[in-house]
């Protein structure tokens, strides 16, 4: 098996998202695709044992020929296997030479996550002040102050104090302005060959403390399949409409976002009154909490709330500033980015 076939099959196979063992890689052996997998037989037959072709492959052709039960349970082994690749339980072909360092803890335990790195968590600043408001005086202000609290209405009816589930609803919600904001900042910079003196690094990095606020919650509260629905609606318009607002007016949009965070703050304020009360029951903190917020090892739902709230406290800063910086007729890049917060 020469190099170039070895070589567009491993491409195949890796696009395909499907394993193939090292060895057989090594060896230059040629892993089967949907279209010849009929062929494996004769290969089987010709003694070439060493083929091994990629299991999720390998089910789905199953799958084919196999009544629904088996394709039930192909989508079960297929999850547990989606999970083990999670955990790096799984390992992917190295033919590409791409293979993550072994990364351990302080306390010299092997790094679980593979969604972010020790470097990228923090500790928050919880003494950040949690009642600081931008009081709305501009009609551009009055607008992005008033939409939020209409925007609040339907959340306020359709959640009630059902705050866990509330909050992954959100979440799913507040992680778009960031990546967004960055993703304009970011063509504009290639547009007009200009810096954006590092808010587009800011923006994401709010984007994806948002989304690991998303992974936190959802290790607490599984949502169901309206719920799912909802979210897949709300992110259309959602996401749509908030791209459209910041190509007009990034002040109004970060005006919203900065309002949109104070009423997170509420929210998470009034989700710690309820585990306070005993309405809600104080779980000890996911695991992926622990890491990424460097909490201690006994650390509870209460912890996890409270620097999620002070995480909330900093997108409010952040964005109102953005604000600010517009309606001084200036760009963002003309103030430094609040870069390396998380
Ligand atoms: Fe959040
Ligand atoms: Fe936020």
């Amino acid at each position: 098996m020469n190099y170039l076939v070895a070589r567009s099959v491993m491409k195949r196979a890796v696009a395909g998202g499907h394993y193939v063992s090292s060895c057989a890689a090594a060896a230059g052996i040629r892993a089967l695709t949907p279209l010849d997998v009929s062929a494996a037989s004769g290969l089987e037959a010709r003694g070439l044992s060493m083929v091994l072709i990629g299991w999720r492959r390998m089910m789905s052709t199953a799958a084919e020929s196999s009544s629904t039960s088996a394709v039930a349970e192909k989508d079960d082994k297929s999850k547990s296997v989606t999970r083990k690749e999670e955990k790096g339980d799984v390992v992917v072909s190295s033919y590409w030479g791409i293979s993550r360092p072994k990364v351990t803890r302080e306390d010299g335990t092997e790094w679980p996550w593979n969604c972010f790195m020790p470097w990228e968590t923090y500790r928050p600043d919880l003494s950040i002040d949690l009642t600081k408001h931008h009081v709305p005086k501009t009609f551009i202000d009055k607008v992005a102050y008033r939409t939020v609290k209409l925007l609040r209405i339907p959340t306020d009816i359709f959640f009630q104090r059902r705050y866990g589930c509330r909050a992954m609803m959100l979440e799913t919600v507040a992680g778009v302005p960031g990546m967004v904001g960055g993703m304009l900042l970011h063509l504009r910079s290639l547009r007009k060959f200009e810096q954006s003196g590092g808010w587009i690094k800011a923006l994401l990095e709010e984007a994806e403390n948002e989304r690991m606020h998303l992974m936190t919650m959802v290790e607490l509260v599984q949502p169901k399949w309206y719920e799912r629905l909802l979210v897949l609606t709300v992110q259309g318009v959602f996401f749509n409409a908030f791209f459209v607002l910041y190509m007009l007016s990034p002040k109004l949009a970060h005006r919203i976002v900065g309002y949109l965070e104070e009423e997170a703050i509420h929210s998470y304020t009034e989700f710690l009154k309820d585990i306070d009360s005993g309405a809600i029951e104080n779980v000890p903190a996911p695991a992926i909490a622990i890491d990424y917020w460097r909490l201690p090892k006994d650390a509870t739902l209460k912890d996890v709330i409270t620097v999620i709230r002070a995480d909330e406290a900093h997108h409010r800063d952040v964005n109102h500033f953005a604000s600010d910086i517009h309606f001084q007729g200036k760009e963002l890049r003309d103030s430094p980015a609040p870069i390396g917060y998380h």
